[in-house]
């Protein structure tokens, strides 16, 4: 019942598509958006366990973490609002960016948005290499964030409509691929720099932004759109062209069909933020706000900004806590990998399903273990064992995230919109992920200060809701043309009272037709 049973039986069965060269490179390609993300996500939390960058700007921390030495709670000593801020800021503006992203994805093009996402990256982490004062170092974090806004609005989106549905998962996951890197190489720079003498190292992280930020920005340079942006912004036969491209066929009439029809269907919209609120659009708008609001409620920013600030806290010293992020990182990586294999064979909900449930499992480990070993008052010491342990259960966990819900979070909010809401979709779900990036990149050190080992149940609380919520309402999507989806929602025992039956009975009619010659 609640497994959405939709196979593709309309055009979508016909579609011709061969898994072209040309396709992979764009996809790779354009994957490399993540990568800004990634750095960002990864370089952070380092950053701000280094003392010098500390002493130069955040001196009132390094005085507290003295003081939380002497006498206070260790859970305690890296609270301060202003060095959160550092972090978090970056993801406020990149929530305001992803909407006006939208408008620009929708106008000017899918790639038109990763090159202006690209250039404003670059700008951030110029100034973040320069920064001399608390002030430009903010300034930069919000060029960098306008960057992640613009890159994570159009990337998920560009992939997912340029690959054959029967692969699509896997080449979306290229975005979470590149995000995964860039964390684990950001992890790697900063075990470096933090050696540098003189106390510099961190401008040399900050200001190495600025790769990634190149490679995307030359990137969507050269990138072509893709086909059903082509069509939208109304050149067919260009758009009929780049399908043929990309498919390496020239029968692709099918799917050129469709994206008539889903373009005819668009044109009808004249407000996409309106329209998306209308009831026959309730399971997209739902998914759109419910999956990053999961996504971050799992808890994994705590380990991936923090987890060098984390670790130092459990007693780890200070080369050890910057390489077990290292580790983290590694492992996050290799299991994405898990993830590409799999998902377009197992499919969306089993990998959502065990992933919750290992997730599930290694947070309650990870909270009895720091509760027996570390204590309430955070004055125990972790043996070198117990240390190993809580080391394991946390790539145990990074793992069930990284083929589950890491990926996941922004490949299905990206192929579920038909083309009217696609963007204004896409800019919701980046929106609400930065949101709660935002609060728990803010909140974090002051929640570990209040609740101790208790964060760890906190959000093993959200994990096993979010997963009783996949079980009974995220349809299986996998192998589903993208422009055909609307049939998933109208076939699912709950969604299904949403659609109207004239969003899908053009389908169904033109089936007939198509059957009857
Ligand atoms: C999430 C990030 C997270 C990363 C970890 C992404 O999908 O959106 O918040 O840090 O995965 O790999």
């Amino acid at each position: 019942m609640a497994a959405g049973g939709y196979a593709p039986q309309g055009r979508g069965a016909n579609y011709e598509a061969r898994v072209t060269g040309f396709v992979i490179c764009t996809c790779l390609i354009a994957a490399t958006g993540g990568l800004l993300f990634g750095y960002d996500l990864g370089i952070s939390g380092g950053v701000t366990s280094m003392e010098p960058f500390l002493k130069k700007f955040f001196p009132s921390v390094l005085q507290k973490q003295s003081e939380a030495a002497a006498h206070d709670s260790a859970y305690c000593k890296f609270d301060s609002q202003l060095l959160t801020l550092f972090t978090s800021s970056l993801y406020l503006a990149a929530l305001v960016a992803s909407f006006v992203a939208s408008v620009v994805t929708r106008i000017y093009g899918r790639n038109f948005s990763m090159f202006v996402g690209g250039l404003s990256f670059l700008l951030g982490a110029i100034l973040n290499g320069v920064a001399t004062g608390i002030a430009l170092l903010i300034a930069g974090r919000l060029f960098l964030g306008v960057g992640v806004g613009f890159a994570n609005q159009s990337v998920p989106v560009y992939l997912s409509e340029m690959a054959p549905a029967k692969i699509r998962g896997a080449l979306n996951i290229g975005f979470q691929m590149a995000i995964t890197i860039g964390i684990l190489v950001a992890g790697l720079i900063n075990y470096g720099t933090a050696k540098i003498e003189g106390g510099w190292g961190w401008r040399v992280s900050l200001a190495l932004a600025a790769v990634p930020a190149v490679i995307m920005t030359v990137g969507a340079y050269i990138l072509p759109d893709t086909p059903n942006s082509i069509m939208e912004r109304g050149n067919p036969e260009k758009a009929r062209q780049m399908l043929q491209k990309i498919r390496g066929t020239v029968n692709v009439d099918a799917e050129f069909q469709d994206l008539v029809d889903a373009v005819q269907e668009a044109k009808k919209v004249e407000n996409p933020w309106a329209n998306i609120l209308e009831p026959r659009y309730r399971p997209q708008l739902v998914l759109c706000i419910v999956i990053p609001f999961f996504q971050q409620l799992t808890g994994i920013n705590v380990i991936m900004f923090y987890a060098p600030v984390l670790f130092k806290t459990l007693g780890f010293g200070d080369d050890a806590s910057l390489m077990s992020a290292v580790i983290t990182g590694a492992v996050n990586v290799a299991a994405t990998i898990v993830s590409i294999y799999s998902v377009d064979k197992v499919g969306r909900r089993v990998l959502f399903l065990e992933g919750g449930i290992q997730m599930f499992l290694c947070q309650i480990a990870v909270g009895v273990t720091i509760a027996i070993k570390f204590g309430l008052d955070g004055v125990g010491v972790l043996s070198k064992g117990d240390a190993n342990l809580l080391l394991f259960f946390i790539c145990a966990y990074v793992a069930a995230f990284a083929w589950s819900w890491g990926p996941l979070g922004w490949l299905v909010p990206s192929e579920i919109c038909p083309l009217e809401i696609r963007s204004a979709g896409q800019a919701i779900n980046v929106a609400v992920n930065m949101i709660f990036t935002f609060i728990i990149a803010q909140v974090f050190l002051a929640m570990l200060c209040h609740m101790k080992f208790g964060l760890f149940f906190f959000f093993a609380c959200f994990v096993a809701a979010m997963t009783v919520f996949v079980y009974f309402f995220v349809p299986e999507t996998k192998n589903i043309p993208i422009e055909e989806m609307n049939q998933v929602w109208k076939s699912h025992w709950f969604w299904g009272k949403y659609i109207p039956d004239e969003a899908v009975i053009g389908l169904t009619v033109r089936r007939l037709e198509e059957r009857d010659g």
